[in-house]
């Protein structure tokens, strides 16, 4: 029998796949990435649309793709990434919803931890995990790449929910008060304890799109805005070393 060609899905062949990859939820924002920032592109996976392109950020091979929201869709594609593919260092580029006044719309959070009240290292492993932060070494170089570039950085925990719509009886305040989690977002637990399973980087980098202290949102405009500066620096820090 012969070795497959690609994954479920993935649709890339082997060698595709750049071994730096950043990793934007919306797969329209993977597109927009390659489109906007990267030279010599080729689409090379749209298996449910989710799709993968790669090419090069100052001569240097890097791909992007999107992951879908929650932490089984991301699972999903950071496992294949790394038992295929061979992808070596992974940057989560989303947004997060602030837990805190601290942070402000359109603030840029670099990720040092999550907090997760999910089951998935549970389903995955039979562990009883709830933290799992990013590799030093990635979210070091994150820190350095910032400051060459002058781009304000906040750091901090994050809460990895499953669950966006929460109910009444969910209160923020406690995951911030209880586990010092600055904001919430669905997938970044997820890709570092993937990560973790084969020794591979892992990093997040967050715009904070809303705010359920003062219940503000960013409008489209404001998001893209936003997310330019956020993309300049993933790109050149997963591209250093
Ligand atoms: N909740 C969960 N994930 C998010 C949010 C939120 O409010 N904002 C951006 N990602």
């Amino acid at each position: 029998m012969s070795s497959p060609q690609s994954t479920p899905h993935i649709a890339a062949k082997k060698g595709q796949i750049a071994e730096r990859i950043l990793l934007p939820g919306d797969p329209l924002r993977a597109k927009f990435i390659a489109e906007n920032w990267l030279t010599d592109v080729q689409q090379v996976s749209q298996v449910r649309n989710m799709f993968a392109y790669t090419g090069k950020w100052k001569g240097e091979p890097v791909s992007v793709m999107g992951t879908g929201m929650g932490m089984p869709s991301i699972g999903i594609y950071a496992w294949e990434l790394c038992e295929f593919y061979g992808v070596q260092k992974m940057l989560r580029v989303g947004s997060c919803g602030a837990y805190t006044d601290e942070l402000k719309l359109l603030d840029l959070l670099l990720v040092t931890n999550t907090w997760t009240d999910s089951s998935f290292a549970q389903a995955h492993s039979g562990v009883a995990l709830d933290t799992m932060a990013p590799t030093s070494a990635l979210t070091n170089t994150i820190k350095t790449t910032a400051q060459e570039l002058g781009t304000q950085l906040r750091e901090g925990t994050v809460h990895t929910s499953d669950v966006f719509y929460h109910g009444p009886e969910f209160d923020f305040r406690n995951v911030y008060q209880e586990h010092q989690a600055l904001a919430v977002e669905m997938e970044a637990f997820a890709l570092f304890y993937t990560a973790a399973k084969f020794g591979r980087e892992a990093g997040a980098l967050l715009t904070v799109s809303d705010s359920l202290v003062s219940r503000e949102a960013l409008s489209t405009e404001a998001r893209e805005k936003a997310f330019g500066p956020m993309i300049e620096l993933a790109l050149d820090a997963i591209c250093k070393d």
